[in-house]
């Protein structure tokens, strides 16, 4: 099923529930850390300004070093409580997937293909990890660094503030949006072609003795051979498109940051700004990056995330054929009796007005030729599928009413 990428973010989203204030204190430390970060540089200007005053430059020297001190200590705990969230996610994820195969099983297992579930269970809920300890907090801290900065800059006059806007917006919002345009498609493309490849290959190891009965080896692995370039030049291209982003966005940061000092120059010229204004701004816009790069290459690294998300939500939206019967009565099994059954996988019966009748110590043999619908019945004896018309009963009891662990 195609979903906006909204809606797989939100749903994803959905997941953290209860773990939502680890998620509100890893922004707020990470918000403080960057702000640690950031004032490093700045308060080397003021503590320049400090000097040319002949003031006492000592407390700033100090609050420098706390500074920069907290900056390690604070990222540190933002991305402690970052994976925490991550890998606590990713293993209830997998509960959920299990207990949703569990449901699914075995009548939509049978069908669906192997290679697909292994790479769903294995590699596409490690994607995930990108998006939770990766993908939340930063685009929160980013927001939140920016904004104080923006608040900053129009401390010191309002056309700084403007123009930082533009630039975190430009760096962190406009190029990331354009950029994952083109790296979404190729990022889907990509999950989708694993998958395949990985399905590809357990089909050939289950079946490698028709392989080579049939003479089909070669063919095999031309295909195979073939999927897997299909599969580098997928991952070429969105390596490519992450090299654009990474250097389109450094080159902007040196454009903003040569753009603030002329336009901080500028108004210093012209009597708007104090000197202060003209050392400050340009330091704390080049230093006020860090958030918004962060966001910037999430663009590139978040496409193959959405993919897995997608392919996730799938799976747990797939209906079971047979609901479980958990609270049923659990009979004593003395007889079992299938009565007038008609049942199809499709819109052709397998099974008839199909009746029998077995007691309980006896043995009994099922003939017939293949495709005739043995293996079947023995599945709705199981309630793998339920009958379409008729009833199967056991001890004169209907089976829908049988605790399903107990009868199968
Ligand atoms: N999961 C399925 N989806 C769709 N059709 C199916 C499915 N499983 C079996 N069939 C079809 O139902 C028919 C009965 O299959 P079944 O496996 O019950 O035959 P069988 O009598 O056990 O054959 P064999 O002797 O080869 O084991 C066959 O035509 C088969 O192709
Ligand atoms: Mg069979």
């Amino acid at each position: 099923m195609k979903r906006s990428n909204f809606q797989i973010l939100s749903s994803l989203i959905g997941f953290v529930g209860d773990m939502k204030w680890i998620v509100i204190m890893a922004i707020l430390m990470g918000v403080a850390g960057f702000m640690a970060a950031i004032l490093i540089p700045v308060l080397g200007g003021y503590g320049i300004l400090k000097i040319l005053a002949n003031e006492s430059w000592q407390p700033i020297l100090w609050t420098m070093v706390f500074g920069a001190f907290m900056r390690g200590v604070l990222r540190y705990a933002e991305q402690a409580s970052n994976h925490y969230i991550a890998f606590k996610l990713l293993a209830h994820i997998r509960d959920v997937i299990f207990r949703k195969l569990r449901a699914l099983a075995p009548a939509k297992l049978e069908t669906k293909e192997k290679g697909n579930l292994i790479s769903l269970i294995t590699s596409d809920v490690e994607l995930l990890e990108v998006f939770y300890a990766h993908t939340i907090s930063p685009v929160c801290i980013a927001f939140l660094v920016s904004l104080i900065c923006v608040l900053w800059q129009g401390s010191l006059h309002f056309s700084l503030a403007l123009l930082a806007l533009i630039a975190y917006g430009t760096i962190g919002g406009l190029l990331p949006y354009f950029l994952s345009k083109s790296t979404m498609s190729a990022g889907r493309s990509y999950r989708e072609k694993s998958a395949m490849i990985n399905a590809k290959m357990l089909e050939g190891v289950r079946g490698i003795q028709d392989l080579l009965q049939f003479g089909s080896a070669n063919v095999y692995k031309e295909d195979l051979i073939d999927k897997t370039r299909g599969h580098a030049k997928e991952e070429k291209k969105i390596k490519q498109q992450m090299g654009l982003g990474l250097s389109m966005s450094n080159a902007l940061i040196l454009f903003f940051s040569v753009l603030m000092f002329l336009w901080s120059y500028w108004l210093y010229q012209n009597g708007f700004v104090s000197y202060e204004a003209l050392l400050i701004s340009p330091l704390l816009q080049i230093s006020s990056f860090g958030p918004v790069i962060a966001l910037s290459n999430l663009g590139t690294g978040l496409a193959p995330t959405l993919g897995a998300g997608n392919r996730l939500l799938d799976l747990l939206e797939e209906e079971a054929v047979v609901e479980e019967v958990k609270t049923g009565t659990k009979p004593s099994f003395d007889r079992l009796e299938v009565d007038g059954v008609d049942f199809g996988y499709g819109k052709d019966l397998v099974l008839q007005d199909f009746s029998l009748k077995i007691p309980q110590g006896k043995v009994l043999g099922i003939r017939g030729a293949s495709g005739c619908g043995k293996s079947t019945l023995l599945k709705l004896l199981m309630r793998f599928w339920d009958v379409e018309r008729g009833k199967i009963l056991v001890d004169g009891k209907k089976i829908q009413t049988i605790q399903t662990s107990a009868l199968r």
